[in-house]
C-alpha cells in the first residue's frame, strides 16, 4: 500500500517517490514550472493558501532544504513556523511524536520534517492523518522533493528522459538524494542510470540502476553527471575515506568530465566539498547547473505543498 496516496489515489502525503508513477511525478515537474521564476528575476507568489499553516520540523541541521521551504510556503501565501529540534538523537519516536502532535494541534495544515531515522515520516503520517506530512530528508533512504528537484533541472534541458544516460557519482550508500533521485529518473522512463561509487560506499539495497566501480567508465557518454557530497556524518571515523585519494579516483575535474558527452550537466545536491568530490572549475564551469538546481528547489516545493492543500479540502 502507498500510504501517501487516498482511496482516489489523490496526494495525502508526501513521504517517497518510489511508486507514485509517471502521472504524478509528470503533474508535479509541470505545476513546478508553473511557480519557477529564473534567477535573478522575480519570485512567482501567489496568495491563494493565505491562512494556511505549514510548519517546518528539522531534527536535523539544514540550511537550503530549510530555507526553500519556508520560502516555497510564504510564495504560496502560507503562515510559516520554524522549529530547529537539533537536539542528540536520544530523542525516541514517542518524543518525535508527542512534538509533532503538540503542533499538529494547533490547527497547522503541513508538517515538514527531516529526520534521521529511518520511517519517521511514515510513523507520522499514520498517526497523524488529519495533517499533511511532508519528507524533508529521511536517514539516508529518502529526500523526494530533492529528487523532483533533480528531474525539474534535467528537463529544462533535456525534454526527453528515455534518451538519457545519466551517473551518479559518489557516497551513494548513504545517499537519500541518490535514493530518491534515481526513483524519479527511473519511473520518468531514464535510459541508463550509472551509480558509480567505490566498493565500501556502493549501495546494500536495490536502488535502480548498474553500479560502476571505475568512475571513468561510469560517466562515459553520459547527459547527466550527479554528484554526491561523501557522508562523513553518517561514516564511523576509521571508514572516512582521504580526500585527495578520494578525489584522484571519484572527484569530478575537467579532464573527467571529458568523458560525459560535450553539452553534459553537472549537478550537486549541496552543500558541496569541493576539491573532494568537486574541483572548483567543473562547479563553477559552464556546464554546472548546480545553483539552478537550488532555484528550482522552491518551485518543486510550492507545487508539492499546492497539491497537499488542496487535497485538503
Ligand atoms: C542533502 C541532504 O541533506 O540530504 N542536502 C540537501 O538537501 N541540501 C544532501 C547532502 O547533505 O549531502
Amino acid at each position: 500500500m502507498n500510504m501517501q496516496l487516498d482511496d482516489n489515489r489523490r496526494l495525502r502525503h508526501f513521504l517517497s517517490l518510489e511508486g507514485l508513477g509517471y502521472d504524478a511525478l509528470d503533474r508535479l515537474l509541470n505545476r513546478a514550472s508553473e511557480f519557477s521564476a529564473e534567477i535573478g528575476a522575480p519570485a512567482v507568489t501567489t496568495d491563494a493558501f493565505r491562512g494556511r499553516t505549514v510548519a517546518n520540523l528539522f531534527f536535523e541541521p539544514s540550511t537550503r532544504t530549510r530555507a526553500s521551504f519556508e520560502l516555497a510556503a510564504r510564495r504560496l501565501g502560507c503562515n510559516v513556523l520554524n522549529l530547529d529540534l537539533n537536539v542528540s538523537s536520544t530523542s525516541k519516536g514517542e518524543t518525535v511524536l508527542d512534538t509533532a502532535r503538540t503542533i499538529a494541534a494547533m490547527n497547522v495544515d503541513a508538517l515538514v520534517v527531516r529526520h534521521g531515522d529511518a520511517g519517521t515520516q511514515e510513523m507520522l503520517a499514520r498517526e497523524l492523518p488529519h495533517v499533511a506530512i511532508l519528507n524533508a530528508g529521511e536517514a539516508h533512504l529518502n529526500h523526494p522533493t530533492q529528487g523532483l528537484l533533480d528531474a525539474m533541472t534535467i528537463r529544462q534541458h533535456f525534454p526527453d528522459f528515455r534518451k538519457l544516460h545519466i551517473a551518479i557519482v559518489g557516497d551513494i550508500r548513504h545517499s537519500r538524494v541518490a535514493r530518491s533521485a534515481a526513483q524519479a529518473f527511473s519511473q520518468l522512463g531514464c535510459g541508463e542510470i550509472h551509480l558509480v561509487a567505490p566498493r565500501e560506499l556502493q549501495p546494500d539495497d536495490e536502488i535502480p540502476g548498474e553500479l560502476f566501480t571505475d568512475m571513468d567508465a561510469g560517466v562515459r557518454d553520459c547527459d547527466v553527471v550527479m554528484m554526491l557530497r561523501i557522508q562523513k556524518e553518517r561514516m564511523q571515523a576509521g571508514n572516512i575515506p582521504d580526500k585527495k585519494a578520494y578525489f584522484e579516483a571519484f572527484g569530478l575535474d575537467a579532464r573527467r568530465l571529458e568523458f560525459a558527452r560535450p553539452n553534459a550537466l553537472v549537478m550537486h545536491p549541496g552543500p558541496m566539498n569541493r576539491g573532494t568530490e568537486i574541483s572548483d572549475e567543473v562547479a563553477d564551469g559552464s556546464q554546472s547547473v548546480i545553483w539552478q538546481q537550488v532555484n528550482n528547489g522552491v518551485a518543486v516545493r510550492m507545487a508539492v505543498l499546492a497539491e497537499l492543500l488542496e487535497n485538503r479540502n
